[in-house]
Formats: structure tokens, sequence, C-alpha cells
């Protein structure tokens, strides 16, 4: 499977904090925010990913993660020149897409929870239409919103709606298969100017194609789209952080726990953060790993 990673937008509601730098730049605690949404790719087992944001962006996101190979991974760069809605990824990434599966990310969604990994990969397994990840909000009028009948089978979406008939979100993770170029290019803006991934959903249900994974409680899925829910992201990681001493979204851990990189390569990155907390972080986790188990 593929993976796309769509950093757009122009963070207007985040300004002055976005005036220079993209939103999906911004710390999540001990991070830029980019690295929650890139870990869930890689959890999924995605090692070939594209990230699209707009030509000012590119370049810090090309600083920051380069070519991706010391992580284990390959990733590439696409421009989208406006943002002109979420679903014009697949048109911009329909190259790298090809005859696979691919796994759709939006770069400002954090996701923590017990075997997360598992279900992702599990779910990647069987891609015969889109797969839809649900999670219960308190306001799912600012989501696209999932309905279902009574025996929990997905049967309609609404984007935004204004009396939203579930408090099932539709989070910013889709796993499609290869056709959803062909569906992204018959689609039409709507009323706002955009090509709306609930559309590309739309369609897949009406083709009997679409399912959704209620993620439950017990699990996190935190918005970073305000000022107030970007620092209650930070603080949450921060608490999980601190007092389990494991750090969420590492981006080497996660390469080196799923075999992407070995332990050498893991203590070689170790080293680069000239030891600092991080740093060491890495370096007592790679020497953990490396020891035989049980
Ligand atoms: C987008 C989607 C929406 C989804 C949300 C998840 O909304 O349109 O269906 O629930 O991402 O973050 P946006 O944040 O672009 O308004």
């Amino acid at each position: 499977m593929k993976g796309i990673l769509l950093a757009g937008g122009s963070g207007t509601r985040l300004r002055p904090l976005t005036q220079v730098i993209s939103k999906q730049m911004l710390p999540v605690y001990d991070k830029p925010m980019i690295y929650y949404p890139l870990s869930v790719l890689m959890l999924a087992g995605v090692s070939e990913i594209l990230v699209i944001s707009s030509r000012a962006h590119l370049p810090m996101f090309e600083a920051l993660l380069g070519d991706g190979s010391h992580l284990g991974l390959k990733i590439d760069y696409s421009e989208q020149p406006r943002p002109n809605g979420i679903a014009e990824a697949f048109l911009i990434g329909a190259d790298h897409i090809g005859d696979d599966n691919v796994a759709l990310i939006l770069g400002d969604n954090v996701f923590h929870g017990l075997n997360f990994s598992q279900t992702l990969v599990q779910q990647a397994a069987h891609v015969d239409g889109c797969v839809l990840f649900g999670y219960r909000v308190h306001d799912p009028e600012g989501y696209g919103v999932a309905e279902l009948d009574a025996a929990g089978r997905l049967i309609g979406i609404e984007e935004k709606p204004v009396r939203p008939r579930s408090d099932l979100a539709i989070t910013g993770l889709y796993f499609y298969p290869s056709d959803v170029v062909d569906i992204a290019k018959n689609l039409r803006p709507s009323a706002r100017g955009e090509l709306e991934i609930t559309d590309v959903n739309l369609e897949y249900l009406r083709q009997g194609r679409a399912r959704l994974v209620n993620l439950g409680r017990g699990f996190a899925w935190l918005d970073t789209g305000t000022r107030d829910n970007l620092l209650q992201a930070s603080q949450y990681v921060q608490t999980m952080e601190q007092r389990q001493g494991l750090r969420i979204a590492c981006l080497e851990e996660v390469a080196l726990r799923m075999g992407f990189i070995d332990h050498e390569s893991c203590q070689r990155l170790a080293a680069g953060y000239g030891g600092n907390d991080y740093g060491e972080y890495l370096r007592a986790m790679a020497a953990d790993l490396a020891r035989p188990q049980g």
C-alpha cells in the first residue's frame, strides 16, 4: 500500500502562528505535528509516501524529512498549488498510487491508542473499497459524520451537517483501492469550491464498497484546528509520555519497531541528536529492543 500525507491548507484559524510556517510544522509537545500522521502511515506498514503541500511550505518538509531513507522510507513531494480540497490529493498523487491501494492521512490528525498498528495492518490487508475510521465526538457538526443502521453498517455520510444523525465523526485517515483516482477524476467541486473527500466516500457507499471501523472509547483522536485544541493535544502527549516514559510518534522508534531500519541505524540516528533527551530516549530504547526478549 502507498501513502499520501496531505499537509495543505493555509492555517487561517491559527494565524499569526501560521503566518510564515505551515500548520503541520507547529509543535505538538516535543515533535512537529507532521510526525504524528507520518507515524500512523508507518504503523500501517506503509513505506512509500507522497507528501503534498503548497509550494511555499514544501521546502521545509523536505528539509525535515528528506527522502526518508534514514527511516527506511521513500518520501516524495508534490505541490498542491491551491487548496482545492482533500480529494485533489488523488489527482496529484495518481502516478504515485499506480495500481496499489493507498492510505491517505491529513497532516493535522493525531491518533493514539492501544493496538492501533495491529488494527491498521489488519484493515490494510482487505481494501476492496473505502475503509473509514470513525470516532465518537461531542461536536460532530465540525466533521464528516457517519450514519449506521441498527446492525452497525454504514448507511450514510454527511459533511459538516447542521443536524448530525450520529456522534460518529469520520477521521482524517482513509484507505482506498487504486480506483479512487477514477472516482476523484469525476468529482465536481462542492458549494465551498473544493473536491470533497466525503463525495469520494459517498461514491464508494453507493457502490456498496464502504466500510467503517469504529476506533472506540479509550482511543485518542485529537484535533489541532484551534489554538486550544493544539494546546490540548500537546498536553495529552506530555501527560502520556511523562507517565509512561514512552514517546508517541517517535519516527525513529517506529521505523525500528516496524523493521524499516536496524538497531545500528537507529543508534546512529540517536547519536545525531547531540546528547539531548530525545536522542537519549532513542539510544536507550534501541539498546533495550536489541536485547534478547523473554
Ligand atoms: C476534513 C473532512 C472531514 C473530516 C475531517 C477530519 O474536514 O472534510 O470529513 O471529518 O477532515 O479531520 P476539514 O478539516 O478539511 O474541514
